[in-house]
C-alpha cells in the first residue's frame, strides 16, 4: 500500500454511527487525528490513544481557528462525517450547510491539503431540507479550490434493521405500499468507513464525487423482508401501508406547521418518511429516467445478511438508529 501523504487529519462527526468507524479506521492506519465537535464519547482504549486529540467546540459557530493553528500546525486534511441527528428544517441547515462551511474555511486557513465529505446518494434528486441544504455545501466545497472527494453512500445496513426485533417477536413485516418499488444497495459502515479514508491516498478519487453502495445485488424491501424470515426460519408475513399516509398527515399538519416549529420538523419528518418509502437509494440514470443498480458502484465486502444474522443474535447494540427512525421496535 502506498504510504500516505496526509498525518494529521481533523475529523468532525466522530461520535456519529459512520465517524466512529472512520476514527477507528484512521488510527488504525497510523493517522494523527484531532477530532473535532461539541461531545466526545469514546471507549477507554481509543480516549488513551497517542495520535488522538480533541477539540471541543460549537462548530455550528464561527471556529476560532487561532487555538487550532497553535496546537495543531501541520493539519493535512478535514473528513467531514457529520450530519443532522433529527432532519428537521433549522438544524439541516445549521448542520449539514453552516457546520460544513465552518469546517471549511477553518481549514482554508490551516492550510488543509484535502476535504472529505461525507453526503448522501439521495441528493441526485433533493426534495427535503436536509438534501438541499447538503447540496449547497457540496457546490461550495466544489468552487472553494480546496482538492476535495464528495462521498454519496446508498442506504446503510443499521438503516434497514429497524423491524427485526418486531419481526423476531412475531409481528409482521411492514412495507410500504407493494415493497418492490424501490430498492437499495446497502453498504456496512466498515465498508464505508475504510472507502472515506482510502480517499486520502487515492488521487483518483480527488475532484469527484462518488455515488457508493455495498456488494451484490439491490434489495427491494421485500427482500430485506424475506431475508430476514429465512435466517428466522420463520413462514414470511407481510403488512403493507400506503405511503401516501405519509403525505396525508403532513397535508393536515400544514397549516399548524406556521405557528410551531416542532410540527414544522414533524411535518419534515412525515416528507422524509415519503422520500423513502418511494425512492430508490440508486444512482438514477437520467437517460433513462430511472434508478439504476447496474450504474450503481459497488464496494467492500460485507454482506447486508451477515450483518442480519449479527443482529438476530446479538441485538442491535452500537448500530442504533436515533430519533430519525421509522419503525419502533
Ligand atoms: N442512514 C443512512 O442510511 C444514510 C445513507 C447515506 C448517507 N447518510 C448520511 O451520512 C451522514 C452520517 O450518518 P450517521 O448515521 O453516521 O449519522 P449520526 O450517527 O447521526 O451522526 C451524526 C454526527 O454529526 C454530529 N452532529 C450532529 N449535529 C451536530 C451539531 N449541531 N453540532 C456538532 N455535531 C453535530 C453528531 O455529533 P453528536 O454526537 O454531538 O450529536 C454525530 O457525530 C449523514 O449526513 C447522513 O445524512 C446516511
Amino acid at each position: 500500500m502506498k504510504k500516505p501523504a496526509i498525518n494529521k487529519i481533523l475529523l468532525a462527526g466522530s461520535t456519529g454511527y459512520i465517524g466512529s468507524n472512520v476514527l477507528r479506521v484512521l488510527l488504525s492506519k497510523g493517522y494523527h487525528v484531532v477530532c473535532i465537535g461539541r461531545n466526545f464519547s469514546f471507549d477507554q482504549s481509543t480516549k488513551k490513544h497517542d495520535n488522538l486529540s480533541v477539540f471541543k467546540t460549537d462548530i455550528c459557530k464561527k471556529i476560532n481557528y487561532e487555538f487550532l493553528k497553535k496546537q495543531f500546525s501541520s493539519l493535512d486534511g478535514i473528513i467531514s462525517c457529520i450530519g443532522t441527528r433529527s432532519g428537521g428544517q433549522c438544524d439541516s441547515w445549521k448542520v449539514e450547510y453552516q457546520a460544513n462551511k465552518n469546517l471549511l474555511e477553518l481549514g482554508v486557513g490551516l492550510g488543509i491539503k484535502q476535504y472529505i465529505l461525507l453526503s448522501a446518494i439521495c441528493v441526485q434528486k433533493p426534495k427535503l431540507h436536509f438534501q438541499f441544504a447538503k447540496l449547497a455545501f457540496e457546490n461550495e466545497l466544489i468552487s472553494s479550490g480546496v482538492s476535495y472527494s464528495i462521498v454519496r453512500p446508498t442506504a446503510y445496513f443499521k438503516s434497514l434493521a429497524g423491524q427485526i426485533e418486531k419481526v423476531k417477536s412475531g409481528k409482521p413485516f411492514v412495507l410500504f405500499d407493494n415493497g418492490v418499488n424501490t430498492s437499495c444497495k446497502p453498504i456496512s459502515e466498515r465498508d464505508l468507513a475504510e472507502f472515506i479514508c482510502s480517499c486520502l491516498f487515492n488521487d483518483a478519487r480527488k475532484g469527484k464525487v462518488m455515488p457508493i453502495g455495498g456488494p451484490g445485488l439491490a434489495y427491494t424491501p421485500m427482500g430485506q423482508g424475506e431475508l430476514i424470515f429465512k435466517i428466522l426460519k420463520q413462514s414470511p408475513k407481510f403488512r403493507s401501508v400506503p405511503s401516501s399516509i405519509f403525505k396525508i398527515f403532513g397535508y393536515c399538519l400544514t397549516p399548524l406547521s406556521h405557528f410551531s416549529n416542532r410540527i414544522k420538523n414533524l411535518r419534515e419528518f412525515l416528507r422524509i418518511g415519503h422520500y423513502y418509502a418511494t425512492e430508490s437509494m440508486l444512482v438514477w440514470d437520467e437517460s433513462q429516467q430511472a434508478y439504476s443498480s447496474a450504474k450503481t458502484p459497488e464496494y467492500g465486502n460485507d454482506s447486508l445478511e451477515d450483518f442480519y444474522k449479527q443482529v438476530i443474535k446479538f441485538g442491535i447494540d452500537g448500530h442504533e438508529l436515533g430519533k430519525h427512525k421509522l419503525f419502533k421496535n
